[in-house]
């Protein structure tokens, strides 16, 4: 299945009064297929969560979409429609927040949760239709019994558990796409590892396409298909994840990579990117990473560079001076 389920097209987000406003997110494009998963990764602040809430329709004011559209399953929509976003939403498109207590009711039980996700999208199906796909469901998330969860109330069980019902109601109805904030970063590995291998069968198995927000590029490695990167509220580079790991293209990309540690390189070549990403609102002429970039020339901060194909042309770069070996030591 190679079919585009979600497409991002030039999409600007402003926030603040009109003829003052900021931009936070500046002309993101993006295109995930049926089954893959799309890893948006960048510093804080640079506008992932944005993109994914502008995309959901979830923006509140005085955040607001400028510019620019989406399609689901090639059908265009529109995020600014409250009306057929609240149709969308959670039927065809679904979004797993950092924190489960944010679609968990704390004082419902698990079972009316997960049964509501269905019916509120079909109310024909019964009562006892409904729990049997609850069930299902939660088995294919890696709850293997679930008659007990079914009957706690959220506070009742682990976080990683909590985690995986939320994850199983966002794909219970197998929507087109999930938006996926950084669901598993509050978890231990042992958890996290298990919950990114299932999401990542269920996405092949079931078609539906992912966008997983995360800084952590281990997560990244093991889960995505295709990566963006994310600085200052434009994509500096874009491809094949495994790819872009092995050879990043643009310095910011590289910095990303060197702040991971990885067992097999030690602690040698870990560094931090020196310097912060400007403040929406700062943003000068040029390359926006180039105050903090060692390849920097003096043409890197007269005009920014566009986001140009690179390489067998499935990467894209914003950089005038890629580091062709992917800055290799
Ligand atoms: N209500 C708001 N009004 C104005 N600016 C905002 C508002 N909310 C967020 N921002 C700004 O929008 C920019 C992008 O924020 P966003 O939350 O998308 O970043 P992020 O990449 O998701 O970061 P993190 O990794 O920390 O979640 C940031 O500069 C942030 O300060
Ligand atoms: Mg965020």
């Amino acid at each position: 299945m190679s079919d585009v389920a979600l497409a991002i097209r030039d999409l600007t987000v402003e926030a603040g009064p009109k003829g003052r406003s900021v931009t936070l997110v500046d002309g993101v494009s993006l295109s995930v297929p049926s089954g893959k998963i799309l890893a948006l990764v960048g510093e804080s602040g640079s506008g992932k969560s944005m993109t994914a809430l502008a995309a959901m329709g979830l923006l509140e004011p005085p955040v607001r979409i400028a510019s620019g559209g989406a399609s689901l399953a090639g059908k265009a929509v529109d995020p600014t429609d409250r009306r057929q976003m609240r149709g969308i939403r959670g039927r065809d498109m679904a979004m797993i927040f950092q924190d489960p207590m944010m679609t968990l009711n704390p004082v419902m039980r698990v079972d009316e949760q997960v049964c509501e996700a269905v019916t509120v999208h079909d109310p024909s199906v019964s009562k006892a239709e409904a729990l049997r796909r609850a069930r299902e469901a939660l088995v294919t998330v890696g709850i293997p019994a679930p008659e007990e969860r079914l009957n706690a109330y959220p506070h009742q069980l682990s976080g990683g558990m909590r985690q995986r019902i939320v994850i199983a109601i966002a794909l219970i109805n197998r929507p087109a796409v999930v938006l996926a904030a950084e669901p598993t970063t509050a978890l231990d590995v042992t958890t996290q590892g298990q919950i990114l291998h299932e999401v990542k069968r269920l996405c092949r198995d079931t078609g539906t396409a992912m966008v997983w927000i995360t800084h952590d590029l281990a997560v990244v490695a093991s889960l995505a298909d295709t990566i963006a990167v994310m600085y200052a509220g434009r994509i500096v580079e874009q491809g094949p994840a495994d790819d872009i790991l092995a050879r990043p293209l643009h310095p910011y990309t590289r910095g990303l990579l060197d702040s991971v540690p990885m067992i097999d390189t030690r602690s040698e070549r870990l560094r931090s990117i020196p310097g912060m990403p400007p403040v929406a609102g700062s943003i000068t002429a040029g390359c926006r990473f180039a105050p903090r970039c060692e390849r920097a020339v003096e043409a890197c901060r007269t005009a920014e560079p566009a986001l140009a194909p690179a390489g067998n042309g499935a990467r894209l770069v914003r950089c005038i001076r890629p580091l062709d070996d992917g800055g290799a030591a």
